[in-house]
């Protein structure tokens, strides 16, 4: 009888250091890679495939699990384990968001805490001083004395740079398509983790690039999977978020952050670090940036002004490598030319005032009581099988669901009481994570955070009441 492993070779190196399961996980995953073993392939069962290498029934369940994980494959209880479908070419999955409902699915900040005084004022001043010229084009790389004041902004963050490395960007959305744009070529390997931000995914795959998923851990990327996703693959770039990182709002320690600076070293990978609000931090533990211990220049660093000032600015700055430099500048260009020189004129005044300190403190307290809501809610109303944990700063939750009802059932469920969340799958480029769901406290007031956790509770419970059977009389 054929088999889909006909064509495929193990060949397992008993002697070898590497586990057996890795070796096996290994082999599988590149079959799936070059194509030998197709999209919807059923893999043999766990007893045929262990009996046919002689290894034990454990070691092919774990070689499974670890391709699960990578999202090369997804199992069904009683059905078997099969190669996941090639992701679509383009994201397009979108998040219908009601009018009036509670929106625990943005992460962008309300309006009622951005400086809009400030911005009216500074704005008036940039008009008399400049006139005109604050509307006329600007320079690419953007306004010079803007990329000053950033400059020292970086300093607080822990980042010295020359101003000349330093590119004004129209959010960090644009920072990430320009990496893409430099980077990703059709066929090329990028890494990220697992999970991730949507938009990163769509940009990388719109570049027609493969992208491997690094499972992620409360502390920063699995390093196992990661030096083993190194021998299959070259990457030309690891997209991350070191700190609070979207969707779980996990920070990396300083040992990974170190781990994977050496990695991209000893491998000539480039870093993409995506800061989006590394500043909002709840523990006052300072999280610096992986920019800020990136010695040897491995780091494209982007940070947003989005989730810390006002998402309406669209500007942010991006600090490149030396060798990317030219090539972002470029990429830049004829992306939209410059971003709004009025916009960046305003901003370097309001850098340079230093009242964006206030700010910050304030927006910390703002968010981490936001924060100490959600979880007293959570631990209140939802069903004890929920797993989450304490992020020390950011916008997001991430929440493993009890067994019985998948994130994408549950965001159907609370969107017809007009609670909106977030499903895990969103945030893979081959919708793993269905388990999991991401809840933002970003956009949703105390009050309305007890409502929704509520809602959203007695629908879990629900689902899990167990079944009972009446008599009939
Ligand atoms: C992780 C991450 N990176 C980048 C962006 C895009 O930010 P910007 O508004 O600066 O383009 C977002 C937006 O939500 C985000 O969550």
């Amino acid at each position: 009888m054929s088999s889909p492993l006909d064509n495929v070779s193990i060949r397992l190196q008993r002697e070898s250091t590497e586990p057996l399961h890795t070796q096996i996980a290994s082999a599988l995953a590149e079959a799936i890679d070059s194509g030998q073993l197709a999209p919807d392939t059923r893999l043999p069962s766990i007893r045929s495939l262990a009996a046919l290498l002689e290894v034990n029934n454990v070691t092919i369940v774990t070689a499974y699990k670890n391709l699960e994980q990578l999202g090369y494959v997804w199992s069904k209880v009683g059905s078997g384990t099969f190669v996941r479908p090639a992701p679509p070419a383009e994201t397009t999955r979108q998040i219908y968001i009601p009018h009036n409902g509670i929106n625990f699915a943005s992460a962008t900040p309300t309006p009622e805490i951005f400086p809009v005084a400030d911005f009216q004022r500074l704005l008036n001043k940039v008009l008399d001083r400049d006139g005109g010229h604050a509307f006329g084009y600007q320079e690419s790389q953007g306004w010079p004395p803007l990329r000053e004041a950033m400059q020292e902004y970086l300093i607080s963050n822990g980042i010295h740079t020359p101003v000349e490395n330093i590119h004004i960007i129209s959010g960090g959305q644009q920072g990430i398509d320009l990496a893409a744009k430099i980077l990703a070529n059709p066929g090329d390997t990028i890494f990220v983790e697992g999970p991730t931000y949507h938009g990163a995914i769509a940009s990388f795959q719109s570049r027609g690039a493969r992208i491997v998923a690094i499972p992620l851990e409360k502390d920063g990327p699995n390093l196992k999977e990661l030096r083993q996703q190194l021998r299959r693959h070259k990457p030309r770039l690891f997209y991350v978020m070191p700190n609070f990182q979207n969707p779980t709002g996990y920070s990396y320690s300083t040992q990974k952050k170190q781990a994977l600076l050496d990695l991209a070293r000893e491998h000539q990978f480039f870093i993409v670090e995506d800061d989006y609000l590394s500043e909002l931090s709840f523990d006052h533990t300072s999280r610096q940036p992986l920019k800020a211990m990136d010695s040897k220049d491995q780091v494209m660093y982007i940070k947003s002004f989005s989730k810390i000032l006002m998402p309406g600015l669209r500007l942010g700055l991006t600090i490149s490598p030396a060798p990317l430099n030219h090539g972002i500048g470029a990429a830049k260009q004829f992306s939209d030319i410059s971003s709004s020189g009025l916009l960046q004129r305003t901003l370097d005044l309001y850098l340079r005032e230093k009242t964006w300190h206030q700010h910050i403190q304030a927006m910390q307290k703002f968010y981490s009581a936001r924060c100490q809501a959600a979880l007293k809610a959570l631990a209140e109303y939802l069903p004890q099988e929920v797993r989450f944990t304490a992020p020390g700063g950011g916008l997001h939750l991430w929440l493993k669901l009890p067994q019985g009802i998948t994130g994408d059932e549950l965001y159907q469920q609370c969107l017809k009481e007009d609670v909106l969340i977030t499903p895990g799958s969103f945030f893979a480029p081959s919708g793993l994570y269905d388990q999991w769901i991401r809840l933002s406290y970003a956009a949703a007031g105390e009050d309305e955070i007890i409502k929704g956790v509520k809602i959203m509770g007695r629908i879990l419970k629900e689902k899990n009441a167990p079944h009972t059977i009446q008599p009939l009389l």
